[in-house]
This record gives structure tokens, C-alpha cells and sequence, in this order.
């Protein structure tokens, strides 16, 4: 088993899968074990992870196939790969929303079954109630998770002012902007002090700025957090300032196509860092691997239609 502390990667390739094969790649600057290190179980752990679903005509479509997949406490990770190819799906396994039809999925080291204890799911949508103020829906969490209401609103008041809407407190969704919307569900999220942070597209709705503006507020508050996030977008960009591994996935049924270690310095400013050329270098070097699978995707759907 590989882990991020038994190697130390330069800025490319680790492992690189073909359809139905592993490489095991060796670029001039990839690998060197560390030995005497014990090997640690990784926070998450997919193995040969596979998901079908029934496909409306008594037969069987499969999702995801065989992915493996690892992260490491307090790892920033994001999973690219076209759209439809089953990224959601690797996140609902994760989640315990949905149980994997073959292979294993671990949290902490044990088997999901359900939601896992310290997970916290981040959407495209909203999951804020609309009859509900900012305050009460930032709170509804802590509550329903049994502290007291008022602990729980002290929380969420703090959670609010952390994510800059102190003095929203009693305002409800539809008056809210789309930014301030997304900063209302990190404060629902973050209040639980969840240790895996599972985001799904969240930022995908807004627009450029506004999208820039949540991706810089995502670094700041996740860097004092601790939590492990696996953030899944299908836009190359933003996998790269955010994270410190991408993985990219192939066309539906998605596998690990490939895994690239990003190592750009933190803090980062989401902005600028696009400019720059190290940036340029890891996103040419990641699009080279995901545009066939975009292209594949593509063709699929034409044949499709
Ligand atoms: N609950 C479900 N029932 C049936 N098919 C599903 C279900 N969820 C996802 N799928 C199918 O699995 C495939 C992967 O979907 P998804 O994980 O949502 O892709 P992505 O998030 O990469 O766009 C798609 O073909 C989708 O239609
Ligand atoms: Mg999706």
C-alpha cells in the first residue's frame, strides 16, 4: 500500500491506470520510500469500489468500477472526470448514502454502514429550509445532533461571523445572494466540525467571481480546520488551486485514471495562482490525461442521442 507518508512525490504522476491495468509509473522526480515508516490506514479508503444500479429495464448499469481510492487525514483531494461518469456516486459511497454493490469502503479504518460519524456533505443546491432564518438553519445541525439549543445557536453565531455573514443572522435564504448562500452551507457544514468534508460541485452555479471568491474562503476555513475534503468538480481549474492531489477519473464506468500530487505552495490566492506558470505547467500535464476522457465522454453521448 502506497501512502502519502511513505512517499515523497514531486509535482506529477504517482500511479497511472490504463483501461483495466495499473502502471506504476516512475517519473524522474516521483518516488522515494521512505523506510521505518509504519504504514498508516488512510482516512478513506475505497478498494476496488463498484456501484450498479438497476437501468430501468430490468438489467443493471454500473456506475463506478473498481475504484481505488485513498485520503489521508487533513488531505485536500479533488476528483475530476467528465460529466456522468461517476463521481457523484463515488462520493455517495463514501458518504454511506448509498451502499457499493462490490468491493470495500472504509472510514477511520471500518467498513461504512450508514453515514459515518464526522462526515460533512456539501451540494450544487442548497440545503438551507427557506421558512427558516440563517441562524436556525446553521444551528438545525448541532441540535439535531443533541447540544442544547442554546450551545447550539452560540455555535452557529460564531460559525456565521467566521464565514463573514455576522449580522445575517436573521435573515432568511431568499434575500440572501448566491455567494452568501454558499457561505450560509459551509457554516452549516463546518458547525459539525466534520473531519471529512465531502463537496460535490458547490461552487459549479455561481458565477466566475463569485465562484473565485468561495474557492479563496474555502482555503482559508479549511486550513484551520484539520478536515479531509474529497471535492469533486468536473473543472480542472479549480481542482488544482484547491487541492494538494487530483484524481482523475475515466468515462463512465469511472475508475482512478490517474493521480497527480499538486504542489503549489499554501496559503494560496486562487487568482493569481492561475497566472502563474508553475500552475499552467500541472494543468497541462493533468488535461493531457482527462481530455480523452472527456473526448470519450462526448462521443458516448453522441452515440446516445
Ligand atoms: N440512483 C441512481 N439510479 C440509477 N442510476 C444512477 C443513480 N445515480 C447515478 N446513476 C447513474 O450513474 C452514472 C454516474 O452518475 P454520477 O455519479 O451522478 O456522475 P457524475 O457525478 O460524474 O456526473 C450516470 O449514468 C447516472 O445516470
Ligand atoms: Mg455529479
Amino acid at each position: 500500500m502506497r501512502t502519502t507518508r511513505q512517499l515523497r512525490t514531486a509535482r506529477v504522476t504517482v500511479t497511472t491506470e490504463t483501461r483495466g491495468r495499473c502502471l506504476p509509473t516512475v517519473l524522474p522526480t516521483v518516488t522515494e520510500n521512505l523506510e521505518g515508516e509504519p504504514p498508516m490506514t488512510p482516512l478513506v479508503q475505497l478498494k476496488s469500489a463498484t456501484k450498479r444500479f438497476p437501468n430501468g429495464r430490468g438489467g443493471l448499469h454500473t456506475a463506478i468500477r473498481d475504484v481505488d481510492l485513498d485520503v489521508g487525514a487533513g488531505q485536500f483531494v479533488a476528483v475530476v472526470g467528465p460529466t456522468g461518469c461517476g463521481k457523484s456516486t463515488t462520493l455517495s459511497l463514501i458518504s454511506g448514502l448509498q451502499p457499493a454493490s462490490a468491493g470495500t469502503v472504509t472510514v477511520g479504518g471500518e467498513p461504512v454502514r450508514g453515514i459515518p460519524e464526522g462526515v460533512g456533505y456539501m451540494f450544487q443546491s442548497d440545503a438551507m429550509l427557506p421558512w427558516r432564518s440563517v441562524l436556525a438553519n446553521v444551528a438545525a445541525g448541532p441540535q439535531w445532533r443533541g447540544v442544547a439549543k442554546d450551545e447550539a445557536r452560540r455555535r452557529a453565531r460564531d460559525w456565521i461571523a467566521r464565514v463573514g455573514l455576522e449580522g445575517f443572522e436573521n435573515y432568511y435564504m431568499h434575500q440572501l445572494s448566491g455567494g452568501m448562500r454558499k457561505r450560509v452551507a459551509l457554516a452549516q457544514t463546518l458547525v459539525n466540525e466534520p473531519r471529512i468534508l465531502l463537496m460535490d460541485e458547490p461552487f459549479s452555479a455561481l458565477d466566475v467571481q463569485t465562484r473565485a471568491l468561495m474557492q479563496q474562503e474555502l482555503l482559508r476555513l479549511w486550513a484551520g480546520s484539520g478536515a479531509a475534503v474529497v471535492f469533486v468538480t468536473h473543472d480542472l481549474e479549480e481542482a488544482i488551486v484547491l487541492a494538494d492531489r487530483v484524481v482523475v477519473m475515466t468515462a463512465s464506468p469511472a475508475r482512478v485514471k490517474a493521480s497527480y500530487q499538486v504542489h503549489l505552495e499554501r496559503p494560496r490566492d486562487v487568482e493569481e495562482l492561475r497566472t502563474t506558470t508553475a500552475f499552467i505547467d500541472i494543468y497541462r500535464e493533468i488535461w493531457k490525461s482527462l481530455s480523452s476522457e472527456v473526448d470519450l465522454a462526448r462521443k458516448g453521448q453522441i452515440r446516445v442521442a
